[in-house]
């Protein structure tokens, strides 16, 4: 008989999950007693967890290892039946989602703060997903929230900790753990989706290339796709070991974090392909030699391209980006003839489309491009599919965007973000935005027309669930965007992201440096937003 303890708690009120799950610093979950238990007791309450089969896994980020084992025993206290946990604790969180839907389990759990730094000063968090391998919806996850708030006991067994470094299955009372290879069931639906043969014969053709796992999940997964299987050179991965603290890399790959691959891209001696992902897996970037890929393009390419792709050679249902994700995408869908949805910032909206069969691919400006083969976005797919597209075309990564610019125009983008501003002068300028908003129409700045500004919302087609305050818009004539949002996913003090955007349809205007092209727009959402004086920073601390 399992030795179950019903231990006392009390409610913390402070647990509500955004749309990355519920994320706070390492600190509070290390040191606030029952900090995680009340949080999972919450989570196994509302999903009814008795009787059902979970995923477990996380990016391998510092207390991990120990979440896993507090989960486990919660687990097998409160009737869970089956739990499939990654070896040594590790899955990314495609692998979560892909695993989720090809055993057909109730859902998972992922322990992640995704881009966030981690190491005992850094971030945690821990997300559920549903049985569609997607994030749960915004009903399940207040409902969570309720639950936290009224908690007054969790159950636990009583057992030691377990070792999971080994894949074998054993019990734990009448729970069964299964201890799965992290890895190869998301190599076999890589191989179901891309040409495997056509990249191995690129890459013994003598194009280089580099993949930086940021001392993060997805070491393993691009050791054995890109070395062990696709022949790259033993070392084409680098920082390939996950590691508690990421080795104190911010496992963000952006041009301000992944900094030494992007020296190395920019570099004399450059392979012909760069590439990165994020602390668990979910975000891609993409460089050629000394050329950065806007991930905005970068789904519109693959857009453009998917024909190319032995997983979408019958077509595609549609396609989808994020309100701030530049219309490049859109540019595509016209010629192709695809439905183009527009949705809030997160995951989740694409997941109700493709479930629908409404989209096939999707992505956002922040590094996340995906398809239905899983329902979160996926890094090491977006590199495959840019690896496969290349493999195809036999041209540089450079030459692929600018033939796709000269086609479809260039919607020249960037995002500069105000990091770690404080909350009050970041609500206050959106709330002054707000304001303005009904008196912008038709005036113009410095020669852009405003054709309307709004505040931008969101009605489900398959829910019908409305979803508002998602950033605000100012849409200028000649095609130009401005966006002000306020992150969802921070831990510290708000952040401001302004994005910014300008059509060009005219290839010689199509080289410029983007900083340069969009100069004026950059000049007028500073002045409007009045951005620096509310918040007294002279600029971005990020730009992209
Ligand atoms: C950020 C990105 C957003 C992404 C989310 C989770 O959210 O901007 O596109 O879906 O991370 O990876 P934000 O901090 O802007 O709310
Ligand atoms: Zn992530």
């Amino acid at each position: 008989m399992l030795n179950i303890e019903e231990v006392a708690t009390r409610p913390f009120n402070d647990q509500k999950p955004g749309t990355s799950g519920l994320r706070k610093k390492t600190a509070v979950f290390e040191n606030t007693p029952n900090y995680l238990e009340n949080f999972v007791q919450s989570l196994f309450d509302v999903i009814d967890a008795s009787g059902k089969t979970l995923v477990l896994g996380g990016d391998g980020r510092y207390f991990n290892n120990q979440a896993i084992q507090t989960i486990l025993k919660m687990a097998a206290a409160n009737g869970v039946s089956q739990i499939l946990v990654g070896r040594n604790g590790l899955l990314s969180t495609p692998a979560v989602s892909n695993i989720i839907r090809k055993y057909e389990t109730d859902g998972g759990i992922i322990l992640s703060a995704s881009h966030n730094p981690g190491g005992q000063d850094g971030d945690f968090g821990i997300k559920f997903n549903t049985p569609n391998g997607g994030p749960a919806p915004e009903a399940v996850t207040n409902a969570i929230f309720e639950a936290t708030k009224d908690i007054r006991t969790f159950k636990i067994a009583n057992v030691p900790d377990v070792d999971l470094s080994q894949l074998t299955t054993f019990s734990i009372g009448d729970m069964s753990v299964n201890v799965i290879d992290s890895v190869a069931d998301y190599v076999e639906l890589m191989r179901q989706i891309f040409d495997f043969d056509a990249i191995a014969d690129l890459l013994k053709s003598g194009f280089t290339m580099t993949y930086d796992a940021l001392n993060a999940v997805t070491g393993p997964y691009a050791v054995e796709i890109f070395e062990n299987q696709l022949g790259a050179p033993k070392g084409t991965v680098v920082n390939a070991v996950p590691l508690p603290d990421f080795g104190g890399l911010h496992p963000d790959p952006n041009l301000t974090y992944a900094k030494a691959l992007v020296e190395r891209m920019y570099a004399a001696d450059a392979p012909d392909f760069g590439a990165a992902s994020d602390g668990d897996g979910d975000r891609n970037m993409v460089l050629g030699k000394g050329f950065f890929v806007n991930p905005s393009d970068s789904i519109a390419i693959l857009a453009a391209n998917a024909s190319l792709i032995k997983g979408y050679k019958n077509g595609l249902f549609g396609v989808a980006r994020s309100m701030p994700t530049s219309c490049a995408l859109d540019k595509v869908a016209e010629k192709l003839k695809l439905n183009v949805y527009e949705t809030p910032t997160g995951w989740k909206f694409f997941g109700s489309l493709m479930d629908a069969d409404m989209i096939t691919l999707c992505g956002e400006e922040s590094f996340g491009a995906g398809s239905n083969h899983v329902r979160e976005k996926d890094g090491i797919w977006s590199i495959l599919f840019w690896l496969n597209i290349l493999a195809v075309k036999r041209q540089s990564v450079s030459d692929v965007v600018q033939n796709h610019w000269k086609q479809f125009g260039r919607n020249y983008y960037s995002r500069h973000d105000y990091e770690g501003v404080e909350a009050d002068a970041a609500q206050q300028m959106m709330r002054r935005l707000t304001e303005i908003l009904p008196s912008l129409s038709g005036k113009v700045f410095n020669a852009y027309t405003v054709s309307s500004a709004d505040e931008f919302s969101y009605t489900d087609p398959v829910t019908k669930e409305k979803t508002e305050h998602q950033g605000i818009r100012i849409l200028f004539k000649d095609g130009s965007r401005l966006i002000f949002r306020l992150s969802g996913t921070g831990t510290q003090g708000a952040t401001v992201r302004i994005y910014i955007e300008k059509y060009e349809p005219d290839f010689a205007k199509q080289n410029m440096d983007s900083q340069e092209a969009l100069k004026d727009l950059i000049s007028i959402a500073v002045d409007l937003s009045e951005i620096q004086k509310l918040t007294h920073r002279d600029g971005p601390t990020v730009i992209t």
